[in-house]
């Protein structure tokens, strides 16, 4: 008996499109949907299987697209429904698969469900959403409890015309929908998924999917931040008690009439075991997962951390966060993604290893070099690939657009009346970790606006894009877009170790570098094992070898120095095939 063939989301490596910010092709300085298709031979060139489109549903852009008004259509500046369809189609055409976001925890308050549900208490859609009374204290009106929205402030928002509030648990424009009713789910299920699978789209990113069941008493929160009148509550809203019965019934009622479809969630704030519970293939509920404890490191993420709070990781605890999601697979039915951007955080250079011009490029491809021999699938986020680092610290408060980021700012300014050292800590913080830095729009060429536009964009481009863009790096053989290139065909081509190999890390306590091997006891490859050798320093390091490596034959499949010698210079990778 052969091995069955593995799914199609397992082995293809895909690419994130944050619409907005990837190309223009009509001069009104946002990125749109024929911008993508322009480049689909790019991405093809680069060896993506599947790409990522995030949200180009018609909506407000409160949240940039992730406040929905129409399931069911393009928002006007990304293009339309036939654009979209093209979209499907030349993907197929080469080979690619298609995901969308699936964005069903909340709607924008421009939906129409929601403009229906507000009206009054009576109306056909009055409990589509999360209604409640207010609370009197003295005869004030305050809200149902003091659950803190994930982007700061209360969770809930006061309707005059209703006389309620409802809960939001992002922006106020993002209505939470009401889950525990089955017309609601029947409706998001028609609408937001048998829509698109009907005309072809292969799968979806699913957003915040472990947010739809809430603790419906609704309880306050335990006060764990001082003076503060908001306090995170997600022990009431993530991992809820209804969230495995209602994905079940998702599978089995809907995305089953369509084949392997991809559902790849996006799981915060999850340990393994819970992780498990979603993804492990028996249950059927998600594909694989996002986790994402990698990208919350120092703090991010999680009981009301503040952007300027967030502290620098050192590389163990990196280890250990990268473990867990490598960790997930081993044993078990489940998969896994790998990916250390998208547009909700920080560029990876800064983030996690070294933005200085000296050492940029060898960096950037140090940690593709990480990414490329991870186990899951694994997501590259738009200008990852050419090395895209964080805004300039000479930027301010006004070029971001994010409400998050504009949000925490003027939490920091009103908490501080103003104090000018209080704000230049909290623009620190943003320049850190604000989902603005991944929002600039990717540099193309080395024309005026990093060729993303031949208009006026829509936010500013990064200063740095003569430096690093797309076409020179075309041209250059060693630049970090051709390293990709190269990284992608040796993950490929031993994907039984890379893709779908055993992780172990051999010097985890190490500060300054990361040695790890990958290895799979089946399918011809039981006396082989990658080897992967990477420095996080600015310093010259020693190798650490692991035991049963010592005296093996090795074979350099690929490294970001032309001779590896004794010692690893600083940011260097390699890894090696060896044989046991
Ligand atoms: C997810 C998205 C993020 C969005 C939020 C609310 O975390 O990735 O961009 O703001 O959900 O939809
Ligand atoms: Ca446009």
């Amino acid at each position: 008996m052969s091995a069955p063939t593995p799914n199609w989301w397992k082995t293809g490596t895909a690419y994130q499109v944050w619409p907005a910010s990837y190309k223009d092709s009509n001069g009104d300085g946002i990125g749109d949907i024929q911008g993508l298709i322009s480049t689909l031979p790019y991405l093809k060139k680069l060896g993506i299987d599947i790409v990522w489109l995030s949200p180009m549903y018609k909506s407000p852009q409160k949240d940039f697209g992730y406040d929905i008004s129409d399931y069911q259509d393009v928002d006007p500046q990304f293009g339309t429904l036939a654009d979209l369809d093209e979209l499907i189609k030349k993907c197929h055409d080469m080979g690619m698969k298609l995901l969308l976001d699936l964005v069903i925890n909340h709607t924008s308050d421009q939906h129409k469900w929601f403009l229906e549900s507000k009206k009054d208490k009576t109306n056909e859609k009055a409990d589509w959403y999360i209604w409640r009374d207010a609370k009197m204290v003295d005869g004030k009106r305050h809200p149902p409890n003091n659950w803190r929205s994930i982007f700061g402030g209360s969770a809930w928002e006061w309707v005059e015309e209703r006389g309620q509030y409802y809960l939001h648990l992002f922006v106020p424009e993002q209505p939470d929908l009401n889950w525990e009713l089955d017309e609601v789910r029947q409706a998001i299920y028609r609408e937001a998924i048998s829509f698109w699978l009907d005309r072809g789209v292969d799968g979806f990113r699913v957003d915040t999917c472990n947010l739809y069941s809430k603790n419906t008493s609704y309880p306050d929160a335990p006060i764990v931040l001082m003076g503060e009148e908001y306090q995170p509550a997600e022990a009431h809203f993530v991992n809820g008690p209804r969230m495995h019965e209602w994905l079940k019934e998702q599978r089995e009622q809907v995305l089953d009439k369509y084949g392997d479809v991809a559902m790849v969630g996006e799981l915060p704030g999850t340990d393994a075991a819970e992780v498990l519970k979603y993804v492990a293939a028996e249950v059927r509920e998600l594909s694989c997962v996002f986790d994402f404890d990698v990208v919350s490191l120092g703090g991010r993420h999680g009981a009301g951390v503040k952007k300027h709070q967030v502290h620098k990781h050192d590389l163990p605890s990196f280890k250990q966060a990268i473990g867990k999601q490598q960790d997930l697979t081993r044993g078990t039915t489940a998969w896994s993604t790998a990916f250390l951007e998208n547009h909700d955080q920080a560029r990876s250079l800064n983030r996690f290893a070294t933005a200085d011009p000296k050492y940029r490029e060898k960096a950037a491809k140090m940690l593709a070099t990480l990414l490329g021999c991870l186990t899951g699938t694994l997501f590259i986020y738009q200008g990852q690939e050419i090395g895209m680092v964080n805004m300039p610290d000479s930027w301010g408060i006004e070029e971001i657009k994010d409400p998050d980021s504009l949000n925490a700012y003027h939490d920091v300014m009103h908490r501080h009346d103003g104090e000018p050292l209080w704000l230049e800590k909290a623009m620190a913080g943003i320049r850190r970790v604000a989902r603005d830095n991944a929002r600039t729009p990717v540099h193309w060429d080395s024309s005026k606006h990093g060729g993303f536009t031949t208009g006026e964009p829509w936010m500013r481009v990064h200063d740095l894009y003569p430096e690093i863009n797309v076409a020179d790096q075309e041209k250059n053989p060693s630049s970090p877009l051709n390293y990709w290139r190269k990284m992608i065909e040796i993950r490929q081509k031993y994907a039984e170790l890379a893709v779908f190999g055993d992780f172990e890390t051999w010097d985890f306590l190490e500060p300054d570098s990361f040695t790890f091997t990958k290895e799979n006891k089946s399918n011809g490859y039981e006396k082989k094992k990658l080897l992967t050798f990477l420095s996080f320093s600015d310093e010259v390091q020693p190798l650490h070898f692991p035991p049963d490596c010592k005296g093996k034959e090795m074979e350099l499949l690929i490294s970001n120095v032309d001779e590896p010698g004794k010692h690893l210079t600083p940011w260097e990778a390699r890894v090696y095939l060896v044989s046991l």
